[in-house]
């Protein structure tokens, strides 16, 4: 994982700050916090909303407003006093600070129920994804058409990674098949990796590797649904004894 603490801008180059859009960095966590604020903004420009109060965009996206308020200055942005933020403005400047106005090839290795329901999700494109490649090992699979792409033989993944500039590799296998296509696509030169598959995968330094685990995320639902359970009956149960 990369171990640098903050993201300087895109198009930061060293000694020419004048023309750098974060000279002081981006924190890492308020990095983390941005994709939040950027789901609240698309909510609220679906919805037709042109501005928003820092206040309503800090509690749409779960956070307090000083935090936001902080979080945006870091991308000069700081809305106007008693107007608040426009949202296509700041839906832009969040996108960017992202990297995501230009679209990232990705490809995506394993062509099963995960694979197929990702390279079908048509949302990734208007996020600044674009799906460039769709690997598979089983050869009934293999020529398939899959979001507009052609399923190929994993066999292929170095051609597809160099031939589309690929950026971005999903991992989408089984976990005994995880670590051998991450060394192909690290060895390749893919430094960004999201992986589904249930191992930790090692990588050298400078290969960013996020993890996505949908049963630690449902772990932690459970966690508060037994809470609210325990309080809502704890007290009833309470209530109960008082009244006999
Ligand atoms: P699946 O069995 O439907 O699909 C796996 C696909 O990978 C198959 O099409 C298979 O032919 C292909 N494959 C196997 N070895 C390969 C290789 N060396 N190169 C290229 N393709 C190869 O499995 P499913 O349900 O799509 O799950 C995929 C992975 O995602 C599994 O590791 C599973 O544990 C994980 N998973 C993770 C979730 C999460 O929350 N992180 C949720 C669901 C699945």
């Amino acid at each position: 994982m990369s171990s640098s603490a903050e993201l300087s801008g895109p198009t930061a180059e060293p000694g020419n700050t004048a023309d750098r859009p974060y000279p002081q960095g981006i924190p890492e966590a308020t990095v983390a916090r941005l994709p939040i604020y950027l789901r609240a903004l698309y909510s609220l420009a679906e919805r037709g909303v042109a501005t928003v109060a820092s206040d309503e965009l800090a509690r749409a996206a779960g956070v307090n407003s000083a935090k936001l308020r902080k979080d945006l200055s870091y991308l000069g942005s700081y809305g106007i006093r008693g107007v608040g933020y426009d949202v296509e403005y700041l839906v832009y400047q969040v996108s960017r600070a992202l990297g995501l106005t230009q679209n990232w090839p990705v490809v995506i290795v394993g062509a099963g129920n995960l694979g197929r329901a990702l390279a079908n999700y048509g949302g990734f494109l208007t996020r600044g994804f674009r799906i460039e490649g769709v690997l598979d090992s089983d050869p009934a699979l293999v020529g398939g058409k899959l979001g507009g792409v052609t399923i190929r033989h994993v066999s292929e993944l170095e051609a597809v990674v160099t031939g589309n500039g690929i950026a971005i590799g999903v991992i989408a296998v089984p976990a005994g098949a995880a670590q051998a296509v991450c060394d192909r696509l690290v060895a390749v030169g893919v430094t960004s990796i999201l992986n589904f598959a249930p191992l930790v995968l090692s990588v050298p330094e400078g290969v960013d590797v996020r993890k996505v685990d949908l049963s630690i995320e449902l772990q932690i639902l459970a966690f508060h649904a037994q809470r609210r359970f325990a309080e809502r009956y704890g007290q009833a149960a309470d209530q109960a004894a008082a009244e006999a």
